[in-house]
């Protein structure tokens, strides 16, 4: 019997790659750039798989196809927005993703830009680099004390109770979140955290607001021009979820306006465009969407992405399927 025709989008680690090839008839296409609209649809007519990552756009109007070879989209990631899935499953596409693996890592990043945003690590470097540090003194690139603040998190899956777990018990932070279901007191307890109600509560109270909800229609632009001007005086947002959750013009119009004191940004609306007008700002630090980059997440991703095809080709429910 042939092997399923498998197509991955872009390159993966070396390992996974040769896992991939060793059990499918595979295709590493070699480019690191993101497909185009046709390309997707002329693999989706000729591979049986197609392993898309976050920057690979699947709408609906690429499902419109007929005939579709393809009966499993692998994404090689957690968000899943970046496909239209109901239109997937309209035409009979199982689409899987990589819960799980990339928790920690996602975690350890907002964490990073919390602390490079109110410890002004950025800025402090650029200044170093540029040969402008004149040498301590006691008013110099003064920043905010981020121990016992208050940090709201909005989301509170894996990523935000691994992200509050870390703000209270590694830096005595007190923890409140806002999330669609209500968590037990129990387990919010374990991660030294407190539920609020809404949103707007949790920007009330927050030092630093950080974002942890999927992006997509249901959370697009929550944190809005009027949400920004609930934060309080000398907050801060991070941001490491996906970039349409914030409306970026309400955000660097906060910004100039100091109505917030900066921003952490891993994740934007149109990636990989950075507006123009976060770039001179001392008071944003901006990531290129680095959240899972480390070796050890980039593989155990594309390993559950060879399980979930893996069981979908052997006729077993793949474990990680969202369609
Ligand atoms: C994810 O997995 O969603 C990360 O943002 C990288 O794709």
């Amino acid at each position: 019997m042939s092997r399923p025709r498998v197509l991955v989008t872009r390159r993966w680690p070396a390992a996974v790659e040769a896992a991939l090839c060793d059990r499918f008839d595979t295709t590493l296409r070699p480019h690191n750039t993101a497909m185009t609209v046709d390309e997707i649809a002329e693999a989706l007519r000729n591979y049986d798989a197609l392993l898309p990552t976050v920057s690979d756009r699947l709408p609906a109007s690429v499902f419109a196809l007929t005939p579709i070879r393809t009966k499993i989209l692998g994404n090689f990631g957690v968000g899943f927005n970046h496909i239209d899935v109901a239109a997937a499953m309209d035409k009979g596409v199982v689409v899987t993703n990589t819960p799980g693996v990339l928790t920690d890592c996602t975690a350890d990043i907002a964490m990073l830009l919390l602390l490079t945003v109110a410890r002004r690590g950025g800025e402090g470097e650029r200044q170093l680099r540029a040969g402008e540090w004149k040498g301590w003194c006691p008013t110099h690139m003064i920043g905010t004390k981020v121990t016992g603040k208050t940090v709201g998190i909005i989301g509170f899956g894996r990523i935000g109770k691994a992200f509050a777990q870390r703000c209270h018990f590694g830096f005595g932070m007190n923890v409140v979140f806002y999330n669609r279901s209500p968590v037990g007191s129990e387990e919010a307890e374990r991660y030294g955290a407190r539920q609020l109600p809404t949103v707007e509560a949790v920007l009330a109270e927050a030092d630093f607001v950080s974002l942890h909800c999927p992006g997509g229609a249901e959370n697009r632009h929550l944190i809005n021009a009027p949400r920004l001007a609930a934060m309080k005086p000398g907050a801060f947002l991070i941001n490491t979820a996906r970039g349409d959750v914030v409306d970026e013009s309400a955000l660097i119009a906060a910004l100039e306006s100091r109505t917030i004191r900066g921003a952490g940004l891993d994740v934007y609306e149109a990636e990989p465009q950075v507006p123009d007008a976060l770039r001179p700002m001392e008071n944003v630090v901006l990531l290129p969407h680095l959240g899972s980059a480390t070796e050890e997440t980039r593989t155990a991703m594309g390993m559950k992405v060879v399980d979930n095809i893996t069981a979908f080709f052997e006729g077993r429910d793949p474990p990680d399927r969202v369609a």
